[in-house]
């Protein structure tokens, strides 16, 4: 298959960035979106030329890091895939395939394709955990019993991989659908009652510090997201901010 790309090129956090063109040829069907960068890659060092940067990890679906808009679209065009699963096969010979970094005030460009995405992890630090005795003698966790449809939704929850695909299609680049994720997997268990309150104080204010907009119920988010985390999280969320102010 021969490909045409354009890439957005940014050599530094504070240079004027641009899109790029890019012939490529020999990409197999089989080939991973990031397979076929890195193919392209290899062509560029062959020429003397600077690879073009883009994040990647584990290339199977569960680290977060890989983080393309592909055609206009987070991730690409298939449904509940990361740009690392996606695949060649989605494309046909001929094609040109727009390539740019999340777009978002709260990530901000690094290198090419490469976004600071630590405003999610401060978000986290600010209440995505739990305290547990660790005193030697802790509570087996099967004691507890929890109804099966809150430790679904829970577990449903917590497969947010913190990929920032929510924030990247949302006009507004609001994070609501990644706090709520991070809210809701502790608000559904007795465990992460006790700090519930704090917890979704913190992250509330932790995102708003780091200026994420504001969501506005448009739901983008939902669609593009490649681990398909619900928008009644996000109810979930208003649910637990309105109990905590009230308290
Ligand atoms: S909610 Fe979905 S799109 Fe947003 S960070 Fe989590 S996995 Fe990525
Ligand atoms: S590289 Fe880990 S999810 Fe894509």
């Amino acid at each position: 298959m021969k490909l045409n790309l354009k890439i957005w090129r940014q050599p530094g956090p504070n240079a004027k960035g641009r899109m790029v063109n890019y012939q490529i040829d020999g990409v197999e069907s089989d080939m991973s979106f990031l397979e076929m960068l890195d193919l392209l890659n290899e062509n560029l060092i062959a020429k003397g030329e600077e690879p073009v940067a883009f994040d990647h990890d584990c290339r199977e679906g569960i680290c977060g890091m890989c983080s393309l808009f592909i055609n206009g679209e987070a991730h690409g065009p298939d449904r509940l895939t990361t740009t690392c699963q996606l695949h060649m096969r989605k494309f046909k010979d001929g094609d040109t395939i727009v390539i740019e970094p999340w777009r978002a005030n709260a990530f901000p460009v690094i290198k090419d394709l490469v976004v600071d995405r630590s405003a999610l992890d401060r978000i986290q630090q600010a209440g995505g955990y739990i305290s547990v005795n660790t005193s030697g003698r802790p509570v087996d966790a099967n004691t507890i019993p929890i109804p099966k449809k809150n430790a679904d939704m829970a577990f449903d929850a917590a497969t947010c991989i913190g990929c920032g695909a929510c924030v990247a299609t949302c006009k507004n680049a609001s994070a609501m659908l990644f706090v709520s994720a991070k809210v809701a997997q502790y608000a559904l268990l007795p465990q992460g009652r006790i700090e519930a309150a704090k917890r979704v104080q913190d992250m509330v204010a932790a995102m708003d510090a780091e200026g994420f907009g504001s969501c506005t119920n448009t739901g983008a988010c939902e669609v593009q997201c490649p681990k398909g985390i619900s928008l009644t999280n996000i109810a979930i969320l208003n649910k637990e901010f309105l109990l905590a102010q009230s308290k």
